[in-house]
């Protein structure tokens, strides 16, 4: 037995060790690290008063000498000693196995984690914290404490997360038959944090961003959000932990699946559709403008830099997509099956997407899933194009439907997709005359038929569900789309009529205001149809007014100007903004109408039909202050005024920051000191400033960015003004004076020197400079020369982004 003792040692690169003898040898390191300065927040290091972990991806090595890769499984075992008056509280992975006292009032906690796990899954957390508890019986029977610490301050923001684990627990028991297997689940939620949340065995770490949640703090979307978030960290444990990734490569397998996971999970908890339409809200904005820029890959990327650039829209969003088709393709009990046998064969290893492939395929007798590995390796969003030709005479129906999947990066021709295309056709009458299906496209173009249609030419709803992550072209008239809107069994495709009419007119209106001349009023056939969105919500009692406030919502700017062949952000903001004023203008008094029927004083509850409720209620009122007037300034500030929880007084100050007057200062002067220092508070008040649509917007940022609350240390804070900004401001961020890219420029290199992280994602919101009209294109081309000529001073994290950005199809 060799023992390699070393002296302490300053963390390099790599270590080599000379093994002169032969067989086992325990290697012993130490090391001294200071998390103070660890601003990467990558390892150990310091949030607030306590110190905690982050070890995914490859954070481990910046913490000591190791086999820092997921298919390298240990056991751990760790004693943590500290001041015992400074730091009470001593926690690691697994369970505790010892705790006392030590010499100085110094104190020691032992941990032990019976699972093998890699190196990414370790964590420790040592601080001064307040906490929660609960119990959690499994349906075996063991018994688990829950315990979730932050701040002392914060412990009475804890309770929309105990609840949200406990029914995260429950629900993977129930629809995968998946219990949890130690004795105790710990949650950790501290300030500074990179992501949202790690799901560490045993011992999660989460932004308080995605735990912390009372009305006065907190939106619907953040309560939303936060039991989403909860059950994907508790997912993890099996689709992750349990069954973990042979390398980073298949990082879609655990992350993909999980996201899949979450979103059912939300969809039971709440509407099935209303999830659906936010997810595909998302995927269609974030992954899709991925998806045709330089940084395109496929859901299992062949290569990095940095593995933390990895953690992409692609590799979450379309990889939950294409498990999402599986589970199409097989049904819910097909799915299942797979799924019991993936866990079966591969618990405790590390795997590949490979091997979760096969064991859909293996569980469901052998279905073929050889063309659908095309997923994994080809980049790019397939146009899935429909043609519906009815036959009278023969009463049948023909679809032909085609792809074709545009060159991408380093892979200029693509290979057809196995894309399932769910679909039904209708009646004239509204009824389903082909209730819903799943076609198989396979080849560049095929054709189905559909025999015995009765009562004329039907009407296809098409790609039911969002269930392929594709762009469909069709023929619909906006007399079909009027149609579907108003009587599509589907009520996710209910939802994707009105944003087909609502893209449609916004894009025509921006060409015209392109070349300058006057748009073209909107079509009554689309009024109408919105006229009758808001008579609904006068109804019933029924009627899911999330769906209505979301049918109510135009579409996207980014997903508006992935559509158009040259990006003009500036005109295509214009053009939004007037298919919107119009739509107030037609239907103004439908809108007030709706807007005070549900503008109700009611004790605040957090359930779909109140969120529902304030979700239709702000819609409306955001359309009623497109007049920009007077009275849209006294509408905003009356609300805002008389909100009762976050929800109402965000989106009323969001209404009012883009208004003309004093009103807006007044009421964000308010909102500050309402906040008294609350950070997640304070995030939302810089970003409300930075998202707001004013002539001086950059010149408020510039401000703001002196401001004593602002900081680049604190990732949340970084982004509430400046990821705000630069990604979700397009009109202002793309300014045509420039002015935008300069200031995101000169962000990235400030916090580039900080957080490495932090500043790559940033630097992401050029990499589409090539798409752009050609003076916005040579100005960001600009900026991403000016980052590039840094050089060696640039992060290997921001440098990755920036080079990939310049390359060329
Ligand atoms: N494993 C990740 C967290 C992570 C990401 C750590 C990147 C290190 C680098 C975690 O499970 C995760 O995916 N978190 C998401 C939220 C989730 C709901 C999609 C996040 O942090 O954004
Ligand atoms: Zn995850």
């Amino acid at each position: 037995m060799l023992t390699a003792e070393s002296d302490l040692l300053v963390l390099g690169k790599t270590i080599d060790i000379a093994s002169g003898g032969k067989g086992d040898f325990t290697l012993q390191t130490k090391v001294l690290i200071k998390p103070e300065a660890n601003f990467e927040l990558s390892g150990f290091y310091k949030s607030g008063s306590a110190y905690c972990t982050q070890c995914e991806a490859e954070g481990f090595r910046r913490i000591t000498y190791y086999l820092d890769r997921p298919d390298v499984m240990a056991r751990f075992k760790v004693r943590i000693e500290a001041d015992k008056a400074k730091l009470p509280l001593l926690l690691s992975n697994g369970n505790k196995v010892g705790t006392g006292e030590l010499p100085g009032g110094r104190h020691f906690a032992e941990w032990e984690d019976p699972f093998p796990k890699p190196s990414y899954l370790f964590a420790v957390v040592a601080g001064d914290l307040g906490s929660i508890v609960d119990t959690y019986k499994t349906t075996s029977g063991r018994d688990v404490r829950l315990e979730i610490f932050s701040e002392h301050d914060n412990v009475d923001k804890l309770e929309h997360a105990m609840m949200s684990l406990k029914k995260s627990m429950k629900w993977d028991e129930d629809v995968y038959g998946l219990e949890y297997d130690l004795d105790i689940y710990n949650i950790v939620a501290v300030n500074d944090f990179n992501m949202g949340a790690m799901e560490n065995k045993g011992l999660n770490v989460f932004n308080t961003a995605f735990v912390l949640a009372k009305p006065e703090t907190a939106t619907d979307t953040d309560y939303e959000r936060i039991e989403g978030v909860i059950a994907h960290e508790y997912f993890h444990n099996w689709s992750g932990n349990r069954v973990t990734c042979q390398d980073w490569f298949q990082l879609t397998l655990k992350e993909g699946l999980t996201v899949f996971r979450d979103q059912q999970f939300s969809a039971d908890m709440g509407s099935a559709a209303v999830k659906r339409i936010e997810d595909v809200r998302v995927l269609r904005a974030r992954q899709f403008a991925e998806d045709s820029g330089p940084r395109a890959h496929a859901i299992r990327p062949e290569s990095y830099m940095k593995m933390d650039n990895f953690y992409t829209s692609t590799v979450y969003e379309k990889g939950a997509e294409v498990i999402r088709m599986y589970h199409t393709l097989l049904g819910t009990e097909g799915f299942r099956k797979g799924m019991d046998l993936y866990f079966e064969r591969h618990d405790g290893s590390a795997v590949t997407c490979d091997d979760f492939r096969a064991a859909m395929s293996d569980a469901n007798g052998g279905k073929d899933f050889g063309q659908f590995e095309r997923w994994y390796l080809q980049a790019g969003t397939p146009v899935v194009e429909a043609k519906g030709v009815y036959d009278a005479a023969k009463k049948t129906y023909s679809l032909t439907l085609s792809q074709h999947t545009a060159g991408t990066v380093g892979q200029p021709s693509k290979l057809p997709f196995h894309i399932p295309v769910r679909v039904g056709l209708l009646g004239r009458d509204g009824k389903e005359v082909v209730s819903s299906q799943v076609l198989e496209l396979k080849e560049a173009s095929q054709t189905f038929y559909f025999e015995g249609i009765e009562g004329g030419e039907p009407v296809p709803s098409l790609l039911r569900g969002f269930s392929a992550p594709v762009r469909l072209k069709t023929q619909q008239t906006e007399e079909d789309l009027a149609f579907l809107m108003a009587h599509d069994t589907d009520s996710f495709n209910r939802w994707e009529a009105s944003q087909k009419l609502a893209s449609q007119a916004i894009l025509a209106t921006t060409e015209a205001l392109t070349e300058e001349k006057t748009p073209e009023p909107l079509a009554p056939t689309m009024i109408e149809a919105f006229r009758a969105v808001l008579k609904a919500g006068l109804d019933s009692e029924s009627v899911d007014k999330s769906l209505l406030a979301y049918a109510l919502s135009l579409p996207e700017e980014l997903t508006l100007l992935g559509e158009m062949d040259v990006m003009r952000p500036v005109d295509l903001h214009k053009g939004r903004d007037h298919v919107k004023k119009t739509l107030a203008v037609a239907l103004k008094a439908e809108f007030l109408k709706v807007y005070k029927a549900l503008d109700q004083d009611v004790p605040y509850a957090v359930n779909p039909e109140e969120i529902g409720r304030r979700r239709l209620k702000n819609v409306c009122m955001s359309y009623l202050c497109t007049s920009k007037d007077k009275d849209a300034v006294a509408l905003a500030s009356s609300a805002f005024k008389r909100a009762t929880c976050m929800t109402d007084s965000i989106a009323a100050l969001a209404c009012l920051a883009s208004l003309p007057g004093s009103e807006k200062d007044e009421a964000l002067q308010m909102f500050y000191s309402n906040a008294k220092g609350d950070p997640l508070v304070l995030n939302k008040w810089f970003s409300i400033q930075a998202l707001a649509d004013l002539p001086d917007t950059i010149d408020r940022i510039q401000v703001l960015i002196k401001h004593p609350d602002f900081s680049m240390k604190n990732p949340n804070r970084f982004r509430a003004l400046i990821g705000a900004f630069a990604n979700s401001n397009l009109a202002q961020f793309h300014a045509e004076d420039g002015r935008g890219y300069v200031l995101v420029a000169d962000m990235v290199l400030a916090v580039d020197k900080l957080n490495p992280q932090v500043a790559a994602r940033l630097a992401g919101a050029f990499s589409l400079w090539r798409k752009f009209e050609s003076s916005r294109r040579n100005m960001m081309k600009e900026q991403l020369d000016r980052l590039m000529t840094v050089g060696d001073g640039l992060s290997r994290d921001t440098y990755e982004i920036v080079s990939q950005s310049l390359l060329s199809a």
